[in-house]
């Protein structure tokens, strides 16, 4: 048997947070270059992908799609190759509409022979947008025409779905086909598009998991303001601190978004590499059994203060505690309520995932102060006391 994709949520780079319409054969190279040699690679990360506006305006009189001549000179097979040369995966972008969302060339009506002419060059993976989408077409019917598009185009090219959360995308996605799917707008570098995307997921999290993934949108961990694309991603880039940036990575872990980096990875910090590439809170992420977290919240501030709890397939628990409010806060667990009273005999041993030691071992419950939009994230085991 084949083995299936996306077991885990998929983890790479995608050039549209930083890049926008800017994209390039130099750029992308670069990219993989620094995957290589940076850790990035040995710490999960796999896809680079490019996103929106890579192609000519017009497909070519057999009616293929054509990668721009001044971007991309030495066209797509070139670039998968050298990509593929450094023990990487290659991800491409296309619309279920009539054009992407910058105005080139989408797939409809043209499905199947573009997931052909991916698979020829050596694409192992594709975001779908859902812009310019025909009024009177079926979108959910188009997810489906391109997952069957790519499941018989003879190579294995993983199906990001890209409509944004529409049409109650995580009822009927799963049995598309696809093996993740965007579940809101668009995000921008700023915490006010953080919280409210981390928010409007949390009732979410029983939809996603193994080989169907509920895509939060790309990272912006260490953009910090920086992007090309200020203007599309609505004027409002900003940047955030380097504390919002952590929150914003653990929630994505914890709920088990695909971990797609959108910074220009050329000019990471050192903070931004240590946020990025912290094996503890990736290891959340990719637990085999993708479990969606469960949610508490803090009794007196309830809508700014909780705690996640995922159960991971070694048997211990990720906790993630968050503060999502403009105060310190405080968060005070209490143990009876993720499922272990006093009268079990046992307690927590917990892990911090940032100092990434033993933190004590604690009966009844665990209190502490959490900085404004900031979290702490652990792993839990109960242990007899
Ligand atoms: C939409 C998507 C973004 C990006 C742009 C490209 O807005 O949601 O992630 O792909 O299109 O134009």
């Amino acid at each position: 048997m084949k083995t299936p994709l996306a077991p885990v949520p998929p983890m790479g780079w995608n050039s549209w947070n930083t890049f926008g319409w800017n994209i390039s054969d130099g750029l992308i190279r670069a990219t993989a270059d620094i995957f290589a040699e940076s850790g990035l690679k040995d710490a999960g990360y796999e896809y680079i992908i490019i996103d929106d506006c890579w192609s000519e305006k017009q497909r070519d009189k057999n009616g293929r799609l054509v990668p721009d001549r001044e971007k991309f000179p030495d066209g797509m097979k070139a670039l998968a190759d050298y990509i593929h040369s450094k023990g990487l995966k290659f991800g491409m972008y296309s619309c279920a509409g009539t054009h992407t969302c910058a105005g080139y060339p989408g797939s409809f009506e043209h499905e199947f022979e573009d997931a052909e002419t991916f698979a020829e060059w050596g694409v192992d993976y594709l975001k779908y947008d859902y812009c310019y989408k025909p009024l009177s077409a079926d979108g959910a019917n188009l997810y489906r025409r391109m997952a069957m598009a790519l499941r018989s185009c003879g190579r294995d090219i993983l199906f990001s779905a890209c409509n944004w959360g529409s049409d109650k995308v995580f009822e009927w996605i799963r049995s598309s086909g696809a093996q993740m799917f965007r579940s809101t707008g668009d995000i921008q570098d700023n915490w006010f598009k953080i919280n409210e995307i981390a928010v409007s997921q949390l009732d979410k999290q029983p939809y996603g998991g193994a080989y169907c993934h509920n895509d939060m949108d790309m990272l912006v961990v260490g953009m910090h303001g920086n992007s090309d694309n200020g203007e599309v991603l609505g004027g409002v880039v900003g940047g955030c601190t380097d504390t919002e940036y952590r929150t914003h990575f653990a929630l994505w872990a914890m709920m088990n978004s695909p971990l797609i980096i959108g910074c220009d990875v050329r000019k990471m910090t050192d903070t931004t590499k240590e946020i990025l590439m912290n094996r503890d809170i990736i290891s959340i992420n990719q637990d085999p059994e993708c479990r969606g977290p469960y949610i508490i919240r803090q009794w007196n501030n309830p809508e700014n203060v909780f705690a996640l709890v995922k159960p991971l397939a070694d048997g211990e628990y990720a906790i993630g505690m968050f503060n999502l409010s403009d105060k310190r806060a405080e968060m005070s667990l209490q143990f009876y309520d993720i499922g272990l009273p006093v009268s079990s005999g046992r307690g927590l041993e917990l892990y911090n995932c940032y100092s990434h030691s033993v933190t004590g071992t604690f009966t009844e419950r665990y209190v502490t102060q959490l900085d404004s939009h900031g979290c702490d994230v652990f792993k839990a085991r109960a242990v007899k006391v």
